[in-house]
C-alpha cells in the first residue's frame, strides 16, 4: 500500500463506531490505537480496512470490512430474537451464516416480513434510534368497506395511549370482496404501533406484514429464508441515518 492509498486511520475507527472523528484523532495522539501490533501516533496514517489488525486500549476493533447486513423474511408465530428461553421459534432457526448477528429491531410474533440482521452496532442503534425517524413500511389486513377519508384522517394522526400516532403514507393495496390490503408508512417503532393505530381508527388488523425498512426492500424474499445486502443497499442504510 502507497502513501495515498487506504483510509485514514481515524476514518475507519469512526465509522466502526468508536467515536467521533475527532474523538478518534485523540485516542490516536494518546497512543491508545495499534494497527497490526503497532503502536500508531500519525493522525494521517492510512490503513487497508479490509486487512489492518486494529485495537484500542487492546481491545480489537471490528472494522466495517468485517461488518455483515442482511435482511430476513420472519414468517408468522417466530419470535424476533435471536434465542428464546422458553423454547419457542426464533430467528437463529433460519440464520445459516456462522457470524454473530443481532437483529435491528423487533416485530410482533404474528407479524411476518422483513428484519435487518447486522454486527454493526452503529447503524443498528441509528435505525432504531427514534431521533433518526427511519421509515418503515406495511401491508396489513383490514375488513371493509373503509371510509373514503381513513388515509386522511391517519396522516392527520390519532391519540393513543402513549401519545400522538400517524401514519406517513397510506393507499389500498388491494381488495378482494371486503378483504382489504393497505399499505402503510411510518418513521417510528413504537410496540404494536401499526396495529394500535389502525385499531383506533376502527379497522383492527388481521394479518400484518413488514414490506419496506428506509431504503431496503422486502422484494420477493420466502418467508423463512435470509439474503446479504448489497454493497449499495448498505450505503443507502448509511446515508438514510446520516453516515
Ligand atoms: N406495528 C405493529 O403493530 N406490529 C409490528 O410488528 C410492527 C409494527
Amino acid at each position: 500500500m502507497t502513501e495515498n492509498e487506504g483510509v485514514r486511520l481515524q476514518k475507519v475507527l469512526a465509522e466502526a463506531g468508536i467515536g467521533s472523528r475527532r474523538h478518534c484523532e485523540e485516542l490516536i495522539g494518546e497512543g491508545r490505537v495499534t494497527v497490526d501490533g503497532k503502536k500508531v501516533f500519525r493522525f494521517g496514517e492510512r490503513v487497508d480496512p479490509r486487512s489492518a489488525v486494529i485495537h484500542v486500549d487492546g481491545k480489537r476493533v471490528e472494522t466495517r470490512a468485517e461488518m455483515r447486513y442482511y435482511a430476513i423474511n420472519k414468517p408468522r408465530g417466530v419470535v424476533s430474537t435471536m434465542s428464546d428461553e422458553r423454547g419457542r421459534k426464533s430467528l437463529a432457526e433460519y440464520v445459516d451464516v456462522p457470524e454473530r448477528l443481532f437483529h435491528v429491531g423487533r416485530l410482533d410474533t404474528d407479524t411476518e416480513g422483513l428484519i435487518l440482521l447486522t454486527n454493526d452496532g452503529e447503524l443498528s442503534h441509528r435505525l432504531t434510534h427514534p431521533s433518526y425517524g427511519v421509515s418503515k413500511t406495511y401491508l396489513a389486513e383490514i375488513h371493509g368497506p373503509i371510509p373514503r377519508d381513513l388515509g386522511r384522517r391517519l396522516r392527520a394522526g390519532v391519540t393513543l395511549d402513549d401519545g400522538p400516532a400517524k401514519a406517513d403514507k397510506f393507499r389500498i393495496f388491494d381488495q378482494v370482496g371486503k378483504r382489504i390490503l393497505v399499505e402503510i408508512t411510518l418513521h417510528e417503532g413504537r410496540k404494536h404501533i401499526v396495529r394500535r393505530l389502525l385499531k383506533e381508527v376502527g379497522f383492527p388488523v388481521q394479518q400484518l406484514a413488514r414490506i419496506e425498512f428506509g431504503p431496503i426492500r422486502l422484494g420477493s424474499l420466502k418467508p423463512g429464508t435470509m439474503r446479504a445486502l448489497t454493497v449499495q443497499e448498505v450505503g443507502e442504510l448509511y446515508k438514510s441515518v446520516g453516515l
